[in-house]
Parts: structure tokens; sequence; C-alpha cells
């Protein structure tokens, strides 16, 4: 049986002219999250935007601010996210020296640590972490850029992460994030995803409400 789906729009999609706009429409139109996604320009080609940014949604956002960081050397930065506001801090396996070390500082500062993983990474290198993480990221698209496609070869991943949910108590959330759309949701959710994020598909979407309201029909009963 599904569990309940919930939804995250990233911002990577929206209109940076009028932000304050995108993140009030995908809060009315229901969405649980807002993703924020920080590329550096080493870790990934390119440059999105730093803790500047996430502190300015974080003033106009009612909802829990999901900060995905695509940087090297995380730790870095531990504080800088800690302070703009981010509820979820997620770090790229691959981008730390010291993953326990880096979960540790984001879990000492209040948030919630998150773990993730470019598509060419083993699932196994997360293995060792995953009982100190709140949240489980697959990558279903090679991190760096919004609007690539789905790569359906990712969803073992999911599977896996599912399974070692419920077989060793775990405590985290699973999300899944790239190319999440109409068609690729409900296999991302069959094998195990418990958040979606999406921006392309979100931000260019007709009908916000009713996308988000499709993703929230894919899971079991609602939390909220
Ligand atoms: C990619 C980012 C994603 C991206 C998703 O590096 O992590 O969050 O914004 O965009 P879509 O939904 O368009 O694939
Ligand atoms: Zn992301």
């Amino acid at each position: 049986m599904n569990r309940p789906v919930r939804v995250a729009p990233s911002l990577l999609s929206a209109d940076f002219t009028r932000l304050e706009d995108s993140v009030r429409a995908a809060e009315r139109a229901g969405a649980d999250l807002l993703h924020l996604d920080v590329m550096d320009g080493r870790f990934v080609p390119n440059i999105s935007f730093g803790p500047v940014v996430v502190e300015a949604v974080n003033r106009v956002a009612t909802l829990p601010l999901d900060v995905h960081l695509m940087i090297e050397e995380p730790i870095r930065y531990v504080d800088a996210f800690a302070d703009a506001g981010a509820d979820y801090l997620t770090v790229h396996v691959e981008a730390c020296e010291d993953v326990a070390a880096t979960l540790e500082a984001v879990r000492d500062r209040g948030m919630r640590p998150g773990i993730t993983l470019r598509p060419g990474t083993p699932f196994s290198d997360l293995e060792p972490y995953l009982a100190t993480v709140d949240l489980v990221l697959v990558m279903t698209v090679e991190p760096g850029f919004g609007g690539q496609a789905y790569l359906s070869g990712q969803e073992a991943k999911l599977l896996r992460a599912r399974d070692l949910q419920s077989a060793s108590g775990f405590d985290y959330v699973i999300e899944v994030d790239g190319g999440i759309g109409p068609e690729t949701a409900p296999s991302a959710v069959a094998a195990g995803a418990e958040i979606l994020v999406a921006g392309s598909a979100l931000f260019g979407a007709d009908d916000l409400a009713g996308l988000i309201r499709d993703f929230h029909a894919l899971g079991g009963a609602r939390t909220r």
C-alpha cells in the first residue's frame, strides 16, 4: 500500500524576478515543502544561489525549506544555512570528506540532515549513514539543471531505500528529484518515493493546484 505523498516544488524553475509570488503560488496550490537547489559551479557545472536567497525565501514562506546542497565540502556552510532558516539540509555523499561529521553538524544546528547521491553512485555508499539521517534523496537526473529527462534506472535505489527503511526501522523519508511529472511520478511513488520534488513540471503547469492534487492522489491517506 502506498504511503502519503508530499510535494516539494523546486524554486529553480520559478521566476526569479518574482520569487515571492512563486512561493505564495506554490503554498496556495497545496505544496508541502519548498525545495531550494544550491549549486556552486564546482560540484556541478551550474551556479544557482546561496544562503542570501534562502533567507529571503524564509522571510516570505510558511512551508518548511528543503535545501539541497550541490556544493563541495558543504560542512563549510552549515552555519550559514541554519541561520538562513533551512529545515532540511541535504548533502551529497560524494561532496564530503567526512560525511558523518557533516551530518552531525547539520543536526547540531537544529536542522534535519539529508543525504543524496549522483545517478552514477551506488546506493551502498549511503548505507553507513542511514541511521543518522532524516531524509534520503534519490536523484533521477544528473544534478545541475532543471528540465532534464527522468532516469528510470534509478528506481532500484528507491526500492532499496524503502526495503532498508522497513527492515531496519530507520527514520528517514524517501525523496526523489529530477524529471518528475505526471508520467514519471507514479513509478517513482510505486518504488518508494514519499516526497516528490518537481521544478519544470510544476512551475510550467497551467493548473499548479491540479497537478499537486494529482501527485498527492498517488499516495495513501494524507497526513495534512
Ligand atoms: C537538479 C535539481 C532539481 C531540479 C529539478 O540538480 O536538484 O531539484 O530543479 O527540476 P526538474 O523537476 O525540472 O527536473
Ligand atoms: Zn534538487
